[in-house]
């Protein structure tokens, strides 16, 4: 990370394929896409001087930009660690335990909400649903999401991350996508359907 930004020449391409796609005189539109390229090319972090090249390429007000940076949650305003790891507390995942994945973490960890751990790997976030409810509770690692998870499971995929592995993502407990727990069924298995 440092305090000067320029996107690289491939991002540039990118860049300029985003902005293609909105009429002239709406590149302002490209905002929050080109928000997340300066981003990923800046260790996930969209920093003052990401935000200052966004603003030129789309000749927007800096502090436009900055306002839009800072009202998105999937926008890093603040440094982060290789992986940010943002639980779900909202009430599906609360009702099916995420404190227990939070305080597991916490404990493995030693940090909190907002903390990164010292050796810059792991930050931790406290989110509000991140729309995968059924498979609940919750943890989001930077893009992928760790489903049906415990403390236990939790603290498994965090030494996998640690050593180097990336441990799949999906469900963590043995049920297909989002289907009921015990395996998939049809409409046929239901007793209102067989009577
Ligand atoms: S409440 Fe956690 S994903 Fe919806």
């Amino acid at each position: 990370m440092s305090d000067t930004f320029e996107f690289s020449q491939e991002n540039r391409k990118l860049v300029e394929a985003v902005i293609a796609k909105y009429p002239a005189g709406r590149q302002a539109s490209a905002v929050l896409a080109l928000l997340d390229i300066g981003q990923r090319q800046n260790d996930n972090y969209a920093s003052g001087a990401v935000i200052s090249a966004v603003a030129k390429l789309l000749d927007m007000p800096r502090i436009r930009v900055a306002e839009v940076a800072s009202f998105y949650t999937m926008i890093n305003t603040e440094p982060v660690g290789k992986y940010l790891l943002q639980f779900c507390t909202t009430t599906p995942c609360w009702l099916r335990d995420s404190a227990d994945v939070v305080s597991a973490t916490e404990k493995h960890l030693g940090i909190s909400f907002g903390e990164t751990t010292g050796d810059g790997l792991f930050t931790m976030r406290e989110v509000e649903c991140l729309g995968a409810c059924v498979n609940a509770p919750i943890v989001q690692i930077n893009d992928d999401m760790y489903e049906d998870l415990t403390g236990g499971r939790m603290v498994e995929i965090l030494d996998a991350l640690q050593a180097g592995d990336v441990p799949p993502h999906g469900p963590q407990i043995k049920r297909q996508t989002s289907a009921p727990m015990g395996g998939p069924r049809t409409l046929t298995d239901l007793d209102f359907v067989k009577s």
